[in-house]
């Protein structure tokens, strides 16, 4: 019998509460105690830490397992984590709160289940979890987590962003008007294209592909010209930048629109792209990530993810998301580094979205396959 403690950090997204669920029955059924940090990091160094509910087989009913959020909780904005504690020089203070508490919950094990910040920060904090049993199970809506193929609540996401295209594109055909919607996902355009790609969208911009907005007007006024239709969407990445442009990416590229007379408006379905009732694959990935980290315990591994590698899902040490992906300086903590994943050349939804008659930028320096434009 382990005492494991599960923790969700950073942004959330739809799926956490599969994880948690499954982390919790799962570890229950194989005869663990299992703990759930409330709040974060909060509920490791607020004055009432350590805050945390021990779970028995209801704690979190089923149907309530499959809605979004975390039950856990991510932590208040004001409150400190370790990129803001390093900022506000309290570091020390809130690194010898957190050892404080993780003692005193007496604890074998901790799952973070966190996006690329929180665990990269993880991978390097031996200092702060010590000997414990570390397991990280990536989540995020942007996709951006080297080392696994996809994350919790991404499909999610991808499902509420098409839906929301869709609806759009039926309002659009009745006043013959374009809708420019703004996908999240920081500066990687993943959850645009495969948001694009479900809506049959006509122009998907992210930012790892420069584009033309000249071009970009000129691809719809063909499709109006030569196919007689009028309404449409196109994607935008929150990441994308505009030269002599400020202010939002949809609203950029809306402004270029109305100058050549396209009719048009903007969309920015914002949070609505982490909420949604888990959708089932997303609901898959949970259970299955859970077994493995339960696994990983069960092994006695640490300082390691679940990773899903093509059909598989396996545990990869947390080191390796830094060193496959494009890892960054974290602007506010000296020598720590946080791993980043873009959608590359290659990446097979690209060819796909040309092959669709979508524009998606300025593809010929790239190894995207264009033969079909
Ligand atoms: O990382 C997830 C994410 O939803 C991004 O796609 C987005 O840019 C950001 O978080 C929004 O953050 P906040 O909830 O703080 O506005």
């Amino acid at each position: 019998m382990k005492t494991i403690a599960i923790m969700t950090t950073g942004g959330d997204c739809s799926g956490l509460n599969s994880v948690i669920r499954n982390l919790a029955t799962q570890g229950l059924r194989r005869g663990h105690r299992i703990l759930g940090i409330l709040d974060g990091t909060d509920g490791l160094t607020q004055d009432f830490a350590p805050n945390f509910v021990e779970f028995d087989y209801n704690t979190l009913p089923p149907e309530e397992a499959n809605m979004a959020g975390s039950w856990l909780r991510n932590g208040n904005r004001h409150a400190l984590n370790f990129e803001t504690a390093k900022k506000t020089g309290l570091y020390e203070k809130f690194t010898t709160r957190m050892r404080k508490s993780l003692k005193a919950m007496n604890l074998d094990a901790l799952v973070v289940i966190g996006g690329n910040g929180s665990l990269s920060i993880a991978a390097k904090s031996q200092s702060v979890y010590g000997n414990l049993q570390l397991i990280g199970i990536p989540k995020t809506i942007d996709m951006d987590i080297p080392a696994t193929d996809t994350t919790i609540g991404f499909d999610t996401a991808v499902n509420g962003l098409s839906t929301f295209c869709n609806q759009l594109m039926l309002t659009g055909r009745s006043h013959h008007r374009w809708f420019v919607v703004q996908a999240m996902g920081r500066e990687v355009g993943a959850l645009a294209l495969h948001a694009g790609i479900a809506t049959g969208a006509d122009a998907i911009l992210i930012p790892e592909i420069k584009f033309d907005v000249g071009n970009l007007c000129r691809h719809i006024e063909n499709i109006q010209k030569e196919q007689g239709r009028d309404y449409g969407i196109i994607i935008v990445a929150e990441g994308i930048k505009l030269r002599g442009h400020s202010g939002q990416p949809a609203d950029m590229i809306s402004r270029e629109l109305t100058k050549r007379n396209i009719n048009n408006r903007t969309a920015f379905p914002e949070h609505t792209q982490r909420t949604g009732d888990t959708i089932a694959t997303d609901r898959i990935l949970a259970a299955r990530f859970a077994t493995a980290a339960l696994d990983a315990i069960d092994n006695n591994e640490t300082y390691v993810m679940t990773s899903l590698d093509g059909s598989t899902v396996k545990t990869v040490p947390i080191s390796e998301m830094i060193n496959r992906g494009a890892a960054k300086p974290d602007p506010n903590i000296p020598n720590m580094f946080i791993a980043n994943a873009f959608v590359p050349d290659d990446h097979p939804l690209l060819s796909v979205a040309v092959s669709m008659g979508a524009y998606i930028g300025e593809i010929k320096k790239t190894g995207i396959n264009n033969s079909t434009r």
